[in-house]
């Protein structure tokens, strides 16, 4: 089967950001800057990879992009935007671009934007709660993404990790607990229950698992390449940020060249896990070559 990367990228983001667009409140609605803060971040041109993972795993499983699950790929942007707010924040890494934008705290100030990443957080569970789905699916995919999102190996946990790992020698045990908590888990959920919705059978998620578990570090692992290697400009954020900061990287351990040649590493070993999917997982298999080949 011949898969274009570009046009699975192209037609992702395009069917996630209408769907955001549907189920965020407009501007004009009261309170009024809590939702201008929602969509500057939200719209501010995020890759939507998490969706498009979403998307390419439910095809893995079902042959095709099954009716509604851009509901999915947009409560998963959601939490990803909620998260790239906070990450931002004076508290956190005080950053002032994303997205080649100013950020959220910048723009409207930092009560509006920790409010609105709380808010597009609670939002992408209103969504999820109603699914185009089996209610026994539908809740096993609630179930499994606020743990991704939680405390223990899950998001919040990773930046609890992350922030409390600033000026200490990394180790690779540290690296790898921290890439697979703040970073990984919200990918391998978005691949896992983008193969629920397409109606995976429990040994094709155990396979999901395994691939999004390799491939959400290596996008983290190359998320620290970049930001050693690629220009502001580029980037849409702040380049360089991590070794002012001091921040535990994939880097600092292991170095630039080696840190590549093990995110690709855990790319191809990932694969094996598709194989039972034969042809239908192509898409998957492109995304998550991007994910490392990626220049921003
Ligand atoms: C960046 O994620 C933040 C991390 C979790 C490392 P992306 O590279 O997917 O950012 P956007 O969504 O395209 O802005
Ligand atoms: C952010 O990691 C991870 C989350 C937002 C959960 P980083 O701090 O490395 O992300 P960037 O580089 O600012 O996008
Ligand atoms: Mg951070
Ligand atoms: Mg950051
Ligand atoms: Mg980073």
């Amino acid at each position: 089967m011949q898969v274009d990367i570009k046009t699975i990228l192209q037609e992702g983001a395009a069917i996630t950001d209408a769907a955001l667009e549907a189920l965020l409140p407009t501007v004009a609605t009261v309170p009024a800057s809590i939702h201008g803060a929602m969509r500057h971040s939200t719209f501010a041109g995020g890759k939507r990879l998490r969706p498009v993972l979403a998307y390419q795993a439910a095809v893995a499983v079902s042959g095709k992009v099954p009716e509604g699950i851009a509901n999915l790929g947009a409560a998963l942007e959601m939490l990803h935007t909620y998260s790239l707010i906070h990450d931002d924040l004076p508290a956190l890494d005080n950053d002032d671009l994303r997205r080649g934008k100013p950020t959220c705290h910048v723009v409207y100030g930092e009560a509006i934007a920790i409010l609105a990443g709380d808010a597009l957080q609670t939002r992408a569970f209103e969504v999820l709660a109603e699914l185009k789905s089996e209610p026994a699916t539908t809740v096993k995919i609630l179930a499994l993404i606020a743990n991704a999102v939680g405390t223990i190996d899950g998001m919040i946990g990773g930046q609890v990790l992350d922030i409390e790992s600033e000026h200490v020698k990394p180790t690779a045990e540290l690296v790898d607990a921290i890439h697979r908590a703040k970073t990984g888990a919200l990918i391998r959920v978005s691949i896992v229950t983008g193969g629920l919705f397409g109606g995976a059978k429990l040994d094709e998620l155990k396979r999901l698992e395994t691939f999004g578990r390799k491939a959400g570090l290596a996008f983290q692992i190359v998320d620290d390449v970049l930001d050693m290697t690629v220009d502001s400009a580029s980037l849409g954020k702040t380049a360089g940020k991590d070794l002012g900061a001091e921040k535990a990287t994939w880097p600092a351990v292991f170095g630039i060249e080696e840190s590549k040649r093990q995110a690709t590493q855990l790319i191809d070993e990932a694969f094996a896990a598709l194989e039972p999917f034969g042809e239908k997982a192509e898409g998957l298999k492109a995304v998550a070559r991007f994910l490392v080949e990626r220049k921003n």
